[in-house]
Formats: structure tokens, sequence, C-alpha cells
């Protein structure tokens, strides 16, 4: 499992900064002005910032933008990396900043010369969240340990009062815990992520306070867990849902997160083309979310009751397999006719979502799935599908995820949909024909939820998973959404 960057506070201090090795990130205004410590930079290096502030090259790039000045005299420094910053940086503009930094390279000991420029929390969240490599499976045996790629050293961030910044960072570090937490799980191949590995690893939660309960094919069978007891009957990993519980509330409802955890998705008996089948490893992303945020309110101790609910499974052909035709009852009693196998998410979260709305009662409920290659026909990479019965719970979610600045847009439900979903011989099917893919997909799941609960479907099929990198991403698992529920939970829950 990765370790996130961290970044260590000290007090600023003007007189050690001839002397640091490494590299120096100083910070320069749109106006061009300077604060103490970039000043110092300035006078030991005989003005080289003040004449890189009056560049053109400067006044051309936008804020976040950065210069590396290699091997400047008057510093035993490395290299000075100067970042064009607003005078009162946003949230954002700071974690630009930080990701600019993680961009430059880690492979020297880095101090920041952040002084009284402010927002450093985001700063340091941008810097974690870029810096961010899954190396676990590269060995680098011909190069040498020291070549790995994301070796990182140290990142020290200088600030006038090391305390208030360390207490003023602390929920984001418990962010990009969490984030890092999900991206781990994401990127993990199958061979390693089994069903059975992923429960390990949510049980191991239980340290941060979270309770885990970990339901296995015979409680499930028990439960009535059809349908998605059926998706995973092909594999040789066991199906499970793992239930996580973090009680910081009192004894208001709890807010519900469920998750699509299909550690591989073949497409089982209804198989899918073998070009490309190897990302359906990130199957698990809406499981990967789920528990990102479970670790990230654990951490921060949010004042909120959150459960997570994930579905585990694995869908493989087999002469065990489900077939195409077969006729399965879901929890709720609905019956369901399986046309195509490869629809398979929503057979694991119609029983999950049925179950945690009659165990918990919540108060409200999003679920995540990568759940139809429609929603990237529709929206691409760039946001996710937002589907929803209740229009203030969305908006709410819509804004919590632009100030998180992850993708989201929302798509219509209506009954009228419900036509494609229509089976000859059982109460509903699993598949709508091509047009609105993604639309019956949120249709069908729909049906499993109750009237009065407050509900969104994320489908994060294109953003779960990027080939090519992100801002604050590198390619492969972003962990999107981490962040922007974990606004919501603050927002709505602890506000
Ligand atoms: N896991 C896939 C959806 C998916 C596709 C996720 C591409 C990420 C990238 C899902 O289980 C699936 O196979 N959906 C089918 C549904 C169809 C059979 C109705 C799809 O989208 O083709
Ligand atoms: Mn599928
Ligand atoms: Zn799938």
């Amino acid at each position: 499992m990765t370790t996130p960057l961290k970044t260590n506070f000290v007090e600023a201090d003007a007189e050690a900064i001839g002397t640091l090795e490494g590299r120096l990130v100083a910070f320069i205004t749109s106006e061009g002005t300077m604060d103490p410590l970039a000043k110092r930079v300035d006078r030991l290096t005989k003005k080289a910032l003040t004449r890189l502030a009056e560049s053109d090259g400067f006044a051309k790039g936008k804020a976040g933008s950065s210069h590396v000045l290699n091997f400047p005299a008057g510093l035993a420094a490395e290299s000075v990396q100067v970042i064009k910053l607003a005078r009162k940086p946003s949230a954002a503009d700071a974690r630009k900043a930080g990701a600019a930094i993680a961009k430059a390279g880690l492979r020297k000991p880095v101090t920041v010369l952040a002084g009284p420029l402010g927002s450093v929390a985001d700063l340091s969240l941008g810097l974690t969240l870029r810096a961010y490599d899954f190396d676990a499976y590269r060995t680098n045996q011909d190069e040498g340990e020291d070549k790995k790629p994301g070796l990182i050293s140290e990142v020290t961030v200088m600030v006038k009062d090391p305390e208030a910044a360390q207490a003023a960072a602390a929920p984001l570090v418990a962010q990009a815990e969490g984030v890092v937490f999900t991206r781990d799980l994401v990127n993990e191949p199958a061979n390693v992520l089994t069903t059975t590995e992923f429960a390990d690893r949510l049980a191991g939660l239980r340290e941060l306070g979270v309770e885990v309960e970990i339901l296995e094919e015979d409680d499930l069978e028990k439960l009535g867990m059809r349908t998605l007891l059926a998706v995973g009957m092909g594999s040789e990993t066991p199906s499970k849902v793992v239930v996580m519980q973090w009680n910081g509330g009192g004894d208001e409802a709890p807010f519900a997160l469920v998750g699509k955890g299909v550690v591989f998705d073949t497409g089982g008996i209804s198989i899918k083309p073998s070009g490309g089948m190897e990302e359906m490893t990130m199957d698990m992303g809406g499981a990967g979310v789920v528990s990102g945020v479970m670790k990230t309110v654990a951490m921060r101790k949010a004042k909120a009751n959150v459960v997570g609910l994930v579905g585990l499974v694995e869908n493989m052909p087999d002469g065990k397999a489900q077939r195409p035709g077969d006729v399965v009852k879901t929890m709720k009693g609905d019956t369901v006719e399986v046309i195509n196998t490869d629809a398979e998410g929503r057979l694991v979260l119609a029983d999950v979502l049925w179950y945690t709305q009659e165990r918990f009662k919540p108060s409200a409920m999003v679920d995540l799935a990568t759940l139809t290659g429609a929603v990237i026909i529709a929206l691409g990479h760039e946001n996710a599908g937002v589907f929803s019965n209740d229009d203030d719970f969305a908006e709410a979610f819509l804004k919590a995820a632009k100030s998180e600045e992850e993708g989201a847009w929302r798509l219509p439900l209506g009954a009228a949909y419900d036509k494609q979903i229509k089976s000859r011989i059982a109460d509903i099917a699993n598949v709508g024909g091509r047009p609105a893919g993604s639309i019956t997909a949120a249709q069908f799941l729909q049906r499993f939820v109750k009237k009065d609960v407050p509900w969104i479907h994320l489908d994060i099929a294109g953003v779960a998973y990027v080939a090519k990198g992100t801002e604050l991403s590198n390619k492969g698992a972003t962990g999107w959404g981490v962040r922007a529920l974990d606004r919501l939970i603050q927002d709505r829950y602890e506000g």
C-alpha cells in the first residue's frame, strides 16, 4: 500500500535559506510582489527573482505556472522553483501550486517557502495527490533501488505558525489518505485484489474506529441477495458484502454510501472482447471510493454517522456461471431476467441498495459504480454521470463536486425509459438496448430505492480511471469522488 507523501511544517527561518540544500520553492504574486522569504531568496541571488518577475515569460504565465532556476549563485540549493500565485489564492489555485511542485520532481529534499501566503493545507493536498505513483510492482532491478521513479524525499513547508498550519492541514491530510486508499485499491490488479483481499484491507479500517462487518456467501443467501450472488457464481473468489460504519454523529439516521465492487469484469458468459479487457480490474471503482470516504471520515473524526456498503464479486465465465436468460429473484422480491451477464453491476447494486435501506433507514443514500460504457460516450472522462430522485440533494452534491473540481454532470431519469427494460417473463430485464444506456441502468437501480429516500447514483465509469493524467492525478486510478463526498458530508451533516 502506498504511503502518501507527508509535508512537514516548520517555522519560517529566513536566515537558514542560503544554506538549504535540494530545491527551494518560492512564490511571486501576479502583481510581482514577494513575501519576506521570497525576498530573502531574491537578495541572496542578486535579484534573480526580481528579474524573473519582470520577464515576459513570467507575465504570460497563469497563476500556478512555475519557472525553475538551476544552480543559482548565492544559494546552497540546487534550484529554485518560482511559482506565480494570485495575492489571495483560492483553494484550487493552492492545489495547483502544490501539483506544480510535485510535477517538477521530488527526488531531492524540497523546502517550500510558504511564508505568509496561506492556503498551505490545500497546497500540501495538491502536492500529495499529484505525487502519488502506484509503483508497487516496478522492481527497477536493472537500474537499482534509487532509480525508482516514485522515490520521494522530504517536503518541508516553512510557515509563520507550524502548529496552526498542521491543525489546518489535518482534515485535508485525511482526504489525501482517503484518496490514496481508493487509488491503491483501484490500481491493484485482480490477481492480488480478490474479494477476500479487498475485505481484509477494509477490516484494516477497524484501527481507525470504523466498525467493519464482512457478510459471507451463506449470510448473503440467508438475506436473499440472489442477484448479487448470481454474478459471482462463476468465480473462485467468494462474493462478499462489507458493511462499514462510522458513528460520529449521535443517534441521527446515517448517510449511506453504496459501491459496486466487481473485482474483475470479464462480462461473464456474455464475455467482453479481449481488447482493453485488462482495464476491467478497475470495475470495483465505486467500492473503492466508498472505502476511501470511510477512511477519510474516520481519520478526521467526522461528526456524522456514515455507513458504507460494498458488494464484492467477480464476474467470470464458467460452468457454474449464470447464463443469459436466467431469471433471478432480488432481495426486494422482484424478479430479473438476465439478458446480458455483462450488465452485472446493477444486479449487485440492486441487492446492496435494498439491504442498506432495510437495515439502516438512511437519511440519504449515494451509490457509486463504474456502471456503463455509455456514460463515457455521453460525458467522456471529464464528468461523472449524476442521477437523482431529489433536486436539492443533487444540487448539494454538484456544488460540493464543483468546489473540489471533480467533474459531475446531471442526467435525467424518467418513467418513460422503463419500457426499455421490460421483460417478457420476469418483472424487469437487466438491459435496455443501446439508446440511453446509462439512464436505463439508473432506472433499473431506482426500482430498488424507496420513494422517500433521497438518492444519488454516480456512474463513474469515465472518471474512476484515466489513461492520461489530470491536474491532481497521475494516469490510472484517480480517486474521483472521495473529496466531493467528504465535502458533502461536511456541508450537510456537520454544518
Ligand atoms: N463495467 C462495465 C462498464 C464499464 C465500461 C466500466 C467501460 C468502465 C469502462 C459494465 O459492467 C458493463 O459491462 N456494462 C455494459 C452494459 C451493457 C451490457 C448493457 C456496457 O456498458 O457495455
Ligand atoms: Mn459488465
Ligand atoms: Zn462491470
